[in-house]
Parts: structure tokens; sequence; C-alpha cells
């Protein structure tokens, strides 16, 4: 059993959005936090500020680039050299975009399949050990409306959204009989950063509809997870959206999509 002092959340692309949200989300309940982002990114203002404001709580910063195949391996190393031990896992950091599939290079695709799958499944495999040695523990996956969705002109994020989706329902599954939770957050639109600022501009009305702060998005997260519940999807459009693309037939679904995304592309 690990004692608390030296337990932590671990909440990877926090130094921004949802998973800056989410990070100072898990401050305010009273937990430790190590944060996780690029390197020369807002991280250590982000870490110093949870520092500033929770001074009885532990914080610490890693950066490091999460496409790279061995940074999960580093990550877990630097929290063993240190001596942290994991009970919280918050998968965050991911990277979206739209347009037709042949306007960006291979190498972005693969980028972002490392980043939002890859570096997923390596992370929870090397923590979910130590996770187990705690009483209670959780995994908190961060998905997309996407998930549930096929998206033209979003094509390989949605793929990539739709396999942390898979991946998290199928290890609470496993997991079902053990003391570690998995909970999957998905979002719809969360104004965050420049890129997704413009592209909610050209979606328009759909889009707008369904915005939620990064703080609201992370409030909920944390709240189903802790809850032990197994999909999170924050906010009233969201769900509504959820919905409808149960009942709708699929070629209607599917040229519904395609009109919507095909405007972020132009
Ligand atoms: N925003 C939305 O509308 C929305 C909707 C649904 C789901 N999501 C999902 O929510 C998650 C967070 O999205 P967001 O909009 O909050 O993102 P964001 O504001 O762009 O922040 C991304 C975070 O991930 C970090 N990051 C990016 N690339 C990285 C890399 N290669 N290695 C390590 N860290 C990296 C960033 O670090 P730096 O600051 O150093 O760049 C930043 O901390 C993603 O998984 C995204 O797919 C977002």
């Amino acid at each position: 059993m690990s004692d608390q002092n030296n337990t932590y959340s671990l909440v990877t692309g926090a130094s921004n959005g949802i998973g800056r949200a989410l990070a100072e989300n898990c401050a305010a309940r009273g937990h430790n936090v190590i944060l996780v982002a690029l390197p020369e990114s807002k991280l250590d203002d982000v870490t110093e500020a949870l520092k500033l404001q929770y001074p009885n709580q532990s914080f610490d910063a890693l950066g490091t680039n999460m496409m790279d195949r061995d940074s999960p391996q580093s990550i877990y190393d630097w929290c063993q050299a240190k001596g942290y031990s994991i009970n919280i896992l918050v998968n965050n950091a991911g990277l979206g975009n739209s347009g037709a599939f042949l306007s960006r290079d291979d190498n972005f695709y693969f980028g972002q399949m490392q980043l939002n799958m890859v570096a997923l499944v390596m992370l929870t495999h090397l923590f979910l050990p130590d996770i187990k040695t705690h009483a209670k523990g959780y995994i908190l996956n961060v998905g997309s409306m996407a998930s549930f969705f096929d998206i033209p002109y979003k094509g390989i994020y949605a793929a990539t959204k739709r396999f942390v989706y898979s991946f998290s329902r199928s290890l609470r599954k496993e997991l079902e009989d053990s003391t570690i939770g998995v909970t999957i957050l998905c979002p719809a639109a969360v104004l965050t950063n420049p890129d997704v600022i413009q592209r909610d501009k050209e979606m328009g009305k759909a889009s707008h509809a369904s915005q939620q702060s990064p703080e609201e998005v992370a409030r909920y997260g944390l709240d189903h997870m802790f809850k032990g519940k197994p999909v999170a999807i924050p906010g009233f459009m969201p769900k509504a959206y959820w919905i409808l693309g149960k009942i709708l037939p699929y070629p209607m679904k599917m040229r519904m999509l395609a009109n919507a995304f095909i405007k972020q592309s132009r």
C-alpha cells in the first residue's frame, strides 16, 4: 500500500484546455497532481500556480513529447525515480483536426495516432500495476463526441477516439472485479485553443449549441469518474447529438456530418 504523501493523480496534456482544467479540478479535490505536456509549454506556469494555491499538496511537472515512442516509458521511469505512486491516471492529451484526408501528410496522422491511441494505451499498461496497489484507483480517458460517429473530413481523429472508447469499455469490463474504475469522457465543442476556436466558427450553430467550458467538462468528467460511471457525456446538446446518432438512419447521418465538417475544411 502506498502512503498518501507520495500518491498522485497524473494528467496528460495538463498545460492547457480540458487537461489543465482536469488537473486544477483534481487539485481542488485535494489530490497531489503530476502534470505532463510538451516541453516549453505553459506547464511550469500552471504547476507553479497550483503550488501557490494549494501549499499543502504536492505538484510536479514533466515536459515530454508523447508522440515519441519512448515517451510513455520515460514518464513511468521519471515517476519511479521520484518515488511517485499513481492512483488516478487521466489520459487527456490528444490532437484534433479536420480537413480532407489528403490535406495532411502521413507524418501528421502518424503523430496523431501515436498521441491519441498508442501513448494512451502504453501509459495505461505501464501504470495499471501501480494503480492496483491502491485501495481505490481510477482511469479517466478523454474521448470525444467523435467517439460515436464516423466523420467525413475528420476521419482519422474520429477513428482514434472510437478506439479510445472501445479500449476504455473493454478494460473497464476486465477490471470490474477489481477496485479500479475506468471512465471515458466524451465532450463535444470546448473552446480550448486557436485551432478549435477557428473550426468552431466554421461549423456554425451546430457546434455553438453544444459548447462548454473546459472547467464544466472537467468537473463533469471527474464527478462521473468518482461515481464509477462508464461514460460521461457532458451537457444537454452533446447528449441530444448522441441520441440522434443512435436513431438517425446511417446514410442521413453521414450526409449531415459530411455537410457539417466539410465547412471546416474549406
Ligand atoms: N476542445 C474540444 O472541443 C474537444 C472536444 C472533444 C474532445 N477533446 C479532447 O480533449 C483532449 C484535450 O483537448 P483540448 O482541446 O483541451 O486540447 P488543447 O487545449 O490543445 O491542449 C492539449 C494539451 O495536450 C498537450 N499536448 C499536445 N500535444 C502533445 C504531445 N505531443 N505530447 C505531450 N503533450 C501534448 C498540450 O501541451 P502544450 O500546451 O505544450 O501544447 C496541451 O497541454 C484531447 O484528447 C481532445 O481530443 C477536445
